[in-house]
């Protein structure tokens, strides 16, 4: 592979270049990366008609990979799309993640697709690459964010199924229209709100708030993607003493709130430093977040 590839989360080098493995036949195959695994006529790519995961890879393997397959299987289920079988998924995050450093902290990308549609098999790959400098940075330094509406009412996707609330498609165009937008305005990130002002969440992340000693995070029922980085934290904070809550909230909560974080499985806790162009603290509490995700 040359080195300095370029991926869409940045360059990197020969031995962390980026790799793809395939679902083909009843097999895992790795792929070179520079090389097409799909046709043209495949409907992920046409309609983004498909759905996805980013899982963490770290120490060179991914230890929370579990309830990625789960959300994975949830997704596939809600758009109608045939779901190869964990063990398929798990093969493919294998072949790609193989030998790849323990050092170098990756993004390991599962994508599955309607294919070609009409009962043909579904498109099931994985890529892997180095996490971008960027996300690092973020995750260490903090990141300011602008909220912005979405402009549905916060109960109406749970009563819209063809809204697929609630899953992890692979129609990200508006999510990364919107990070886009942040950037436009000095910002590095988005807090999605309802028509009515309530918080959802980022467009790659979950929202977390620190408020008269809870955590909280909105409701799932408003059509936000379960996740499972805040899943985890709120199942380690309830075990070190820490009460969590899922709380309706809006822009003024976040504002008034102890601290605020946006939350994924690849850039971890990113502390909210400014919102909404007004400077933010964390009150000390980013460090326990962080040891709580890290135990
Ligand atoms: C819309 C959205 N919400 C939340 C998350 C956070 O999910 P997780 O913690 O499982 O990475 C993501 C992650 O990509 C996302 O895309």
């Amino acid at each position: 592979m040359a080195a300095g590839w370029r991926t869409p989360y940045g360059r990197v080098g020969p031995v962390t270049g980026e790799r793809v493995a395939v679902w083909r036949d009843g097999t895992a195959r790795t792929a070179d990366p520079g090389e097409p695994v799909v046709t043209a006529f495949d409907l992920g790519l046409g309609r983004g008609d498909g759905v996805f995961e980013s899982v963490h890879v770290v120490g060179g393997g991914t230890p929370h990979l579990e309830p990625h397959l789960a959300r994975l299987r949830r997704s596939a289920a809600l758009l109608d799309i045939a779901h190869p079988g964990d063990d398929a998924v798990r093969a493919v995050v294998a072949a790609v993640t193989d030998g790849w450093p323990g050092e170098v902290e990756a993004a390991c990308r599962l994508l599955l697709t309607r294919g070609l549609g009409d009962g043909t098999a579904p498109t099931l790959l994985a890529q892997l690459a180095a996490v971008p400098a960027e996300t690092l940075r973020q995750r260490t330094e903090g990141i300011a964010v602008v909220p912005l509406s979405l402009g549905v009412p916060a109960g109406f996707r749970a009563t819209a199924p063809w809204l697929l609330g609630g899953a992890k498609t692979l129609s990200y165009a508006v999510n990364m229209a919107a990070v886009r937008h942040a950037h436009a305005v000095g910002a590095d990130d988005v807090v999605f709100t309802s028509l009515e002002g309530r918080v959802l969440e980022g467009p790659t992340s979950t929202v977390v708030w620190a408020a008269g000693g809870r955590l909280h995070t909105p409701p799932v029922d408003t059509g936000i993607l379960a996740g499972t980085t805040q899943a985890r934290l709120f199942q380690r904070a309830r075990d070190d003493g820490w009460p969590t809550a899922v709380s309706p909230g809006t822009v003024a909560d976040l504002q008034s709130a102890d601290a605020v974080w946006l939350l994924s499985g690849i850039r971890g806790a990113a502390t909210v430093t400014r919102l909404d162009g007004q400077p933010r603290g964390d009150a000390g509490l980013s460090q326990r977040v962080r040891r709580l995700l890290q135990r």
